[in-house]
């Protein structure tokens, strides 16, 4: 199972990449936006704080924009893997880029169908946006969870990037689903990984130890 941190925040990235197991980085224009830096800069960054993988979306509208934005991003470090959105220039790109070269992650899916053209077309990673259908009054972890069947069923080697993620709850449901691979904000990381009762727990520790020993210490004498 791989973790993501869905932030272009080097500050939140150097952090959780301290305390949690962590696969890598995902960033989209709306958060690189967040940071006030150069694209390139911030993924620089970014790679140097993270040993892991960082998928970088384009920008392009165009297939053969699409295709020229990949190149520069795949030349730049092979740690990228491209994210593209699965618009109908956004397929007909990955259709003609080498995916036996460059790792694609096939990004903004909504559909079954557009997962599974995605797969056809040689993508790594499927990303399906969880919150953003919930909005909708539809649920985005059904929609994962036909996904990875439709998929599995076909055959395909592509893995399923669970995105727009919004509680722990929905992470425990996509973990559920035998998903390889979810990216999620740090706030949620936070949220899915810490339990307020492993901290009580903690504080009654240290409440029974202090009890009998001076100390907060292995190594403690006992009290007179
Ligand atoms: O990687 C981006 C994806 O997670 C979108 O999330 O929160 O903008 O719906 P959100």
């Amino acid at each position: 199972m791989e973790y993501y941190i869905d932030s272009g925040n080097l500050t939140k990235i150097k952090e959780l990449i301290n305390w949690l197991p962590i696969d890598g980085v995902t960033i989209n224009p709306s958060l690189v936006s967040l940071e006030r830096k150069r694209l390139f800069s911030l993924i620089e960054e970014i790679l140097t704080v993270c040993d892991g993988r960082v998928h970088v979306q384009v920008l392009a509208n165009s297939e053969k924009d699409i295709i020229e934005e990949t190149l520069k991003l795949h030349s730049f470090s092979e740690r990228i893997i491209v994210k593209i959105p699965v618009s109908k220039v956004g397929l007909a790109a990955i259709k003609k880029i080498d995916t036996e070269e460059i790792d694609i992650t096939a990004t903004a899916v909504f559909g079954v169908s557009q997962a599974l053209a995605a797969a056809k077309c040689g993508a790594k990673y499927i990303a399906p946006y969880v919150s953003r259908l919930d909005k909708i009054e539809q649920s985005g972890v059904k929609l994962v969870e036909e996904i990875k069947k439709t998929i599995d069923a076909a055959g395909y080697s592509s893995k399923i990037i669970a995105a727009s993620i919004k509680n722990a709850n929905q992470v425990k449901e996509l973990l559920k689903l035998g998903i390889e691979s979810i990216t999620l904000s740090p706030e949620i990381l936070v949220q899915a990984h810490t339990h307020f009762l492993t901290d009580k727990a903690i504080e009654m520790f240290e409440e029974d130890w202090l009890r009998e020993y001076n100390t907060l210490s292995i190594e403690a004498d006992l009290k007179s």
